[in-house]
């Protein structure tokens, strides 16, 4: 008889069910009214007192078996049927997030900045909402002054006095006007001018300013400063060139070329075939705009310079389309990494 139950446990250790109504069939044969154990235990009173205990035993192991195995059955078939029905599967593995990347103008504002802070400049940033002073009148533009028109300025209607900033120049005024010399900053932000948007013009752009005022700055610092900014930035063999030019804020004014990275200078539509690109303005401040700001002209003196970060991030990356840059397609802005 013991043998018998021996049995019986193996088959109910075994027993393996694919739905409900067969774990129900095993429950009955077993459990039920007139189930096995039933049966077992009828035939308990038969057996002689000597192995009851045995027995007694070994019939309730295999009816706690079966209880186990019937309710260990019908939670794994119910909640297969509870995901089928919700299309939850809590054992799948998490869809992957895709991760975003830095916004080309950052990846180059930054490494701009790089370039400076190794030379000492610290970062100073202004308002966008800017007033005539900071703007114009402080940068030796007064009002009525012909270069305004220079930069198409976003006003507001009900007060001429209030403008976006039209360059980042308004900040060297604000730093100037806070901080006693000496001075070494670098001013990175946002734009705004009036213009029509193309491939080559944007009305809100970004653009970096520089300021250096000690005693005794001279021209050639300005010059070498921007070599080493030009090398650094575009690589060892740039070569750069300074053009005459005229901004109300520096006298004298140049305008910097550098050798065109894309043909080697041997003549592309990127550089007009002229094997040079500008990539900013610049100048010895003039002491008009110390005097404004409250730094004494005869004892410093500096320069200044301003760059658009567009116009160096599409030479960086040969970029042909500055509007790209604001439409924030993600299929464009991932191929851009911060090496
Ligand atoms: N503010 C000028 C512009 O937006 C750029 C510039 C030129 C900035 C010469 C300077 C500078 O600081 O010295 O066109």
């Amino acid at each position: 008889m013991l043998n018998k139950i021996k049995e019986h446990l193996l088959l109910v250790e075994k027993f393996e069910a694919n739905s409900i109504e067969q774990v129900e069939k095993f429950r009955i044969d077993y459990l039920g009214k007139k189930g096995i154990l039933n049966d077992f235990f009828t035939a308990f009173k038969e057996v002689s007192n000597a192995e009851k205990k045995n027995f007694g035993q070994a019939v309730n192991e295999l009816k706690n078996k079966a209880q186990e195995k019937v309710s260990n059955l019908k939670d794994v078939l119910e909640n297969t049927r509870d995901t089928k029905a919700t299309g939850l599967d809590l054992t799948m593995n998490a869809e992957s997030m895709r991760l975003g990347s830095r916004h080309p103008l950052s990846i180059v504002k930054n490494e701009i900045v790089e370039i400076f802070a190794r030379l000492g400049f610290t970062i100073s940033e202004g308002p966008e909402i800017e007033d005539d002073w900071h703007n114009f009148s402080a940068l030796n533009l007064p009002e009525e002054h012909p270069a305004r028109d220079m930069q198409d300025t976003f006003f507001i209607q009900t007060n001429p006095d209030v403008l976006l900033r039209t360059h980042t120049s308004s900040v060297q005024v604000r730093f100037m006007e806070n901080n006693p010399a000496p001075i070494r900053t670098l001013s990175p932000g946002r734009v705004f001018r009036n213009e029509a948007i193309s491939a080559r013009a944007h009305c809100i752009f970004h653009q970096i300013e520089g300021l250096y005022i000690d005693e005794h700055v001279s021209f050639a610092d300005l010059k070498q400063t921007l070599l080493h900014f030009a090398q650094e930035f575009f690589g060892k063999e740039t070569e750069i060139r300074l053009r005459p030019s005229y901004f109300p804020f520096t006298e004298p004014s140049a305008e910097v070329d550098i050798s065109c990275n894309i043909c080697k200078s041997k003549g592309c539509n990127i550089c007009k075939y002229t094997g040079w690109v500008e990539i900013l303005g610049c100048g010895m401040v003039d002491p008009n705009v110390l005097d404004n700001c409250g730094i004494d002209s005869k004892k410093y003196s500096g320069f200044a310079f301003g760059m658009g970060i567009e116009r160096i991030t599409m030479l960086k990356y040969q970029v042909k389309d500055l509007r790209l840059f604001f439409e924030n397609d993600i299929r464009f802005l991932e191929q851009f990494t911060n090496a």
